[in-house]
C-alpha cells in the first residue's frame, strides 16, 4: 500500500482545525497543531509534504512561521488558511515564499486540489534534489579516479626519467621538496588549494620531463657541453610541454600550471629561455621552480664540476637577484634555503 502523504496543519481555531481533519484524515497523514511555536519544537526537514497555515494566530504569526518552515525546509509546500481581512497578508506570504492561499471557507475538493498539486510539486523538487545528490557522487568518485589517474600516470612518467637518467630523477625530487617548502613561504600572496598543491607537486617533479627527448650523448657528457649541445638541452621545457600537455588538456584549469615546465628556465632579466619572458611574464610558480631547481643543481656533483657548498650555493643565488632570479621569491626562497636546504 502506498504511504500516505503528510501534512502539517496549524491553526488556532479548533472549528478549522476539525473540519480539516475530517476532510483530510482518509487520505493523508496529519500532524496537526494549534500555534507556530508548538510544531517549531518538533519540526524538521522534510518532516512533511505540505504546510496548512493560518495567518492570523496568536503568539506567532501565519507570516512568521511561514519564514522559519522555509529556512529549515525551503522545498516545504505551504498553503496558507486565509480568512476576512486577511487578503494583504496572504500576498505577503506568497511573497515569503507560500505556495498557495486558500479562503474560509473553503470547499473540500478545491482543497485537495491544491493539496494534490502541491504534493506533486514537492515529490518533483524531491527527485531533483536525490538527483543532483547522485550527480555530485558521480562527480566525487570521477574526481577520486581522476586522481588516481594522475598520480600513476606521474609515477609512470617519473619511472621514463629514472630509466633514462638517474640523476635527473633524483633532481626532480629534490627540486619538488625544496619548491614545495618555498611555495608554503609564499602563501601570503600564492594562495592554492591543498588540491591545487598537489597538482604542483607532480609537475614539479615532472619539470625535467623533457629530458626523455635529449639524445644520452647530451644528457650523460662527463665534459662541459658545447654550444650547439646546448642549444639541444634548451629543447626540453619544451620537449616537455609537448609530453604532458595531452594530460593537462582535457581539464583547461590545469592549463595554468604547464608554466611549471615551460618556464623553469626563463630569466627574470628576459635571458633565459625557451621564449625570453621577462619579470612578471615569467609566473610565480614558475619562478619558485627556478630556484629550487639551480640550488639542487648547485649542490650536486656532476661529472664535469664538484657540488658547491651551501655557502657559495646561497652565494650564487643572491648575486642572481633581479636579473636570474624573481627577488621577491628569491628572499623568500634564501630564508627556506637557509634553514632547510642540504
Ligand atoms: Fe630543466
Amino acid at each position: 500500500m502506498k504511504k500516505k502523504n503528510k501534512i502539517i496543519i496549524v491553526d488556532d481555531e479548533k472549528s478549522v482545525r476539525e473540519s480539516m481533519e475530517m476532510i483530510l484524515k482518509d487520505k493523508y497523514e496529519l500532524l496537526i497543531f494549534t500555534r507556530g511555536d508548538e510544531i517549531l519544537k518538533e519540526f524538521q526537514e522534510d518532516m512533511a509534504d505540505v504546510a496548512l497555515v493560518d495567518i492570523k494566530m496568536p503568539g506567532m504569526s501565519g507570516i512568521e512561521l511561514l519564514k522559519q518552515f522555509k529556512t529549515m525546509d525551503e522545498d516545504l509546500e505551504i498553503i496558507m488558511i486565509t480568512g476576512y481581512g486577511t487578503l494583504n497578508s496572504a500576498t505577503e506570504a506568497m511573497r515569503n515564499g507560500a505556495s498557495a492561499y486558500v479562503n474560509k471557507p473553503f470547499s473540500k475538493d478545491k482543497l485537495i486540489e491544491i493539496i494534490e498539486e502541491k504534493i506533486k510539486k514537492r515529490e518533483k523538487s524531491r527527485k531533483k534534489k536525490k538527483r543532483l545528490v547522485e550527480l555530485e557522487n558521480v562527480k566525487k568518485s570521477l574526481d577520486e579516479r581522476t586522481k588516481g589517474f594522475y598520480s600513476s600516470t606521474v609515477n609512470s612518467l617519473l619511472a621514463a626519467i629514472h630509466a633514462k637518467d638517474g640523476y635527473t630523477s633524483i633532481h626532480s625530487e629534490q627540486v619538488a621538496r625544496y619548491a614545495l617548502l618555498i611555495l608554503d613561504a609564499c602563501a601570503s600572496f600564492i594562495k592554492l588549494l591543498p588540491e591545487e598543491k598537489d597538482i604542483f607537486r607532480y609537475l614539479v617533479s615532472l619539470h625535467d620531463i623533457g629530458k626523455i627527448g635529449i639524445p644520452e650523448t647530451v644528457l650523460g657528457k662527463d665534459r662541459k657541453l658545447n654550444s650547439q649541445e646546448w642549444e639541444i638541452i634548451k629543447k626540453h621545457p619544451e620537449i616537455g610541454v609537448s609530453i604532458v600537455n595531452p594530460i593537462l588538456n582535457p581539464m583547461s584549469a590545469l592549463k595554468d600550471y604547464i608554466c611549471i615546465i615551460q618556464d623553469h628556465h626563463e630569466r627574470y632579466d628576459g635571458t633565459g629561455y625557451p621564449n625570453g619572458k621577462k619579470g612578471d611574464e615569467i609566473p610565480l610558480l614558475a619562478c619558485i621552480i627556478s630556484i629550487a631547481d639551480v640550488y639542487h643543481a648547485m649542490r650536486s656533483n656532476r661529472p664535469y664540476r664538484k657540488a658547491l657548498s651551501k655557502k657559495e650555493t646561497l652565494k650564487n643565488l643572491r648575486a642572481g637577484r633581479g636579473t636570474h632570479f624573481n627577488p621577491k621569491i628569491l628572499d623568500i626562497a634564501l630564508k627556506i634555503l637557509e634553514d632547510y636546504g642540504d
